[in-house]
């Protein structure tokens, strides 16, 4: 028996009905090759949907109401979430060819650069990207800091962020020194000793970044392994913790937007 579950289709997937006198009652070859296009879809939605209802989650993500004055302002986080993305797929493509060897970093970068196709337009988009993700992160930042939306409900959301603020600062710290030439090399001495003048933790975290008592090879693996697999790791499973507790919370309206009173609450006035 074929499982009946409620409205599996969100509207606005659905084929309007046809208006009273539209058309003559014959197709033409095309009409019915788009019609027949559409009604796949459909039967495919259909299909994973009786086995998954997973209509039901995506309605829920993404079907849903905004408060009046929502602005292009609202678009940063968006746009932090595209910028993050495009590293990923850009990092994936530079991880084919870069090696973390201190003897070979320097090299493969150089051979990603002057040799691969396209190397040197995929090693510009992911090292001009980071700083666009930075500048996105903080406009996003000033965004809910402005309009309020730190405030409750939404504190664990704002907390939640400023760990992806430092994460996202972790990726840029650690991905500076894989080209392993003289001034990321240097540069990184820098910040890695700024780091051990932190109070209590310093000292540890210095050591830890360091990977020995010397600057060197184990740093280089170290930084390669935090940059492409702990900390994107950890981002990626924030984001999606994000972006739970925006789609649950909802967004904060703009604090020039003054909320409606109810019917109930309304007095008369006179
Ligand atoms: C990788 C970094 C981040 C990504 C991808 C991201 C993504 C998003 C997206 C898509 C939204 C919903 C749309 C919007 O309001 O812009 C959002 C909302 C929010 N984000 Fe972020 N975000 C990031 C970092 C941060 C940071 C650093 C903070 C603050 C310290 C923060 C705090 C918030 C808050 C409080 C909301 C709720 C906004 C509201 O209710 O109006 N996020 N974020």
């Amino acid at each position: 028996m074929k499982l009946k579950l409620p409205n599996p289709i969100p509207d606005q997937l659905r084929p309007r009905p046809r208006r009273p006198g539209e058309g003559n009652g014959r197709k033409s070859a095309k009409d019915i090759a788009i019609e027949s296009g559409r009604d796949a879809g459909i039967s495919v939605v259909d299909w994973v949907d009786e086995r998954t209802s997973v209509s039901g989650a995506a309605r829920w993500a993404m079907f849903r109401k905004v408060p009046k004055g929502t602005n292009w302002f609202y678009t940063f986080g968006s746009a932090t979430m595209f910028a993050f993305l495009s590293q990923a797929v850009t990092g994936v493509f530079l991880a084919m060819y870069y090696d973390p060897s201190p003897t070979r970093a320097y090299e493969s970068t150089r051979h990603i650069t002057n040799e691969v196709f396209l190397g040197e337009f995929v090693r510009g988009m992911h090292k001009w990207g980071s700083t666009v993700m930075m500048v996105l992160i903080f406009l996003h930042m000033g965004r809910t800091f402005f309009f309020g939306a730190y405030k409750y409900p939404r504190e664990i959301n704002w907390v939640v962020g400023v760990v992806l603020l430092v994460l996202t600062m972790v990726m840029s710290l650690t991905g500076y020194l894989l080209p392993f030439d003289q001034r990321s090399f240097w540069a990184t001495i820098v910040a890695d000793n700024i780091n051990g003048t932190g109070p209590l933790l310093g000292p540890y975290l210095a050591d830890f970044l360091r990977a020995g008592p010397e600057f060197g090879a184990t740093t280089l693996s170290r930084f390669y392994a935090i940059h492409m697999l702990l900390v994107p790791g950890a981002i990626v499973a924030l984001i999606a913790v994000h972006l739970y507790l925006v789609a649950k919370l909802g967004t904060t309206a703009p604090p020039w937007i003054k909320a409606e009173e109810p019917d109930e609450l309304r007095t008369e006035k006179v």
